[in-house]
């Protein structure tokens, strides 16, 4: 079972990640916790480039798919060692960061078409200036700010709109307590589970 936390940056996918992996691993699942941007080469080589240089959105989205790429192959030899494999983050950030940035929706799910579905998308929700309070990004009367604020908002919709249109994506309602999320997260990890047996 593959199972990919998405969100904009700050909606606490890496915090319910953690928890995820840790709640599976007490039921006795072995759990192959990952994430994108990877820590392989091209996961380091993508950090690097995307702090020094303003590519084009149409580069960074075949940067991100070059890094799936590889990923996808260590999450198929995890899944078929008989893991449960946990991702932050997985090809729908693609679709929703990279659409938000004015790329084709179409032109992305072909570039990414090598990608296999994730069993289960759990989309944290929540309002992008909550998101960015948490993760220390103070609410400044900066343009900046407001840009990347706006930049999220779009995000936010295009995950929205994602979940609209698909079966195996859930919304999550992230402005809670990282307890109460957690909670819901299992609740519905625990019923996928059950209709899949
Ligand atoms: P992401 O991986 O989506 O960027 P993180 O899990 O790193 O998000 O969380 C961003 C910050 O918000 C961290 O400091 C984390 O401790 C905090 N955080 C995560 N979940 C919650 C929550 N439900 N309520 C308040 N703070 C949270
Ligand atoms: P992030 O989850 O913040 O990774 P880390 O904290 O390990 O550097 O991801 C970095 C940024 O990359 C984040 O703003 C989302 C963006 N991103 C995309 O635009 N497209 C993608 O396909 C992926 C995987 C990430």
């Amino acid at each position: 079972m593959l199972i990919a936390l998405e969100g904009i940056d700050g909606s606490g996918k890496s915090t319910q990640a953690k928890l995820l992996a840790r709640w599976l691993r007490g039921r006795g699942f072995r759990v192959h916790l990952t994430g994108e941007p990877t820590q392989g080469e091209i996961g380091r080589l993508l950090r690097r480039v995307l702090r020094k240089a303003e590519l084009l959105s149409r580069s960074e989205a075949l940067l991100f798919a070059a890094d799936r790429s590889e990923h996808v192959r260590e999450i198929q030899e995890a899944l078929a060692s008989g893991a449960v494999v946990v991702t932050d983050r997985y090809v729908y950030s693609s679709y929703a960061y990279q659409h938000a940035s004015g790329i084709d929706m179409r032109w992305l799910r072909q570039v990414n078409s090598f990608a296999p579905e994730a069993d289960m998308v759990l989309c944290l929700d929540l309002p992008a200036e909550e998101a960015l309070s948490r993760i220390g990004v103070q609410r400044r009367l900066s343009g900046e700010h407001y840009e990347r604020a706006d930049f999220l908002e779009k995000v936010r919709r295009v995950y929205l709109k994602l979940a609209e249109g698909s079966a195996n994506f859930e919304v999550v309602d992230a402005a809670r307590s990282i307890e109460e999320v957690h909670a819901d997260i299992v609740r519905r990890v625990r019923s996928r589970m059950e209709a899949g047996r």
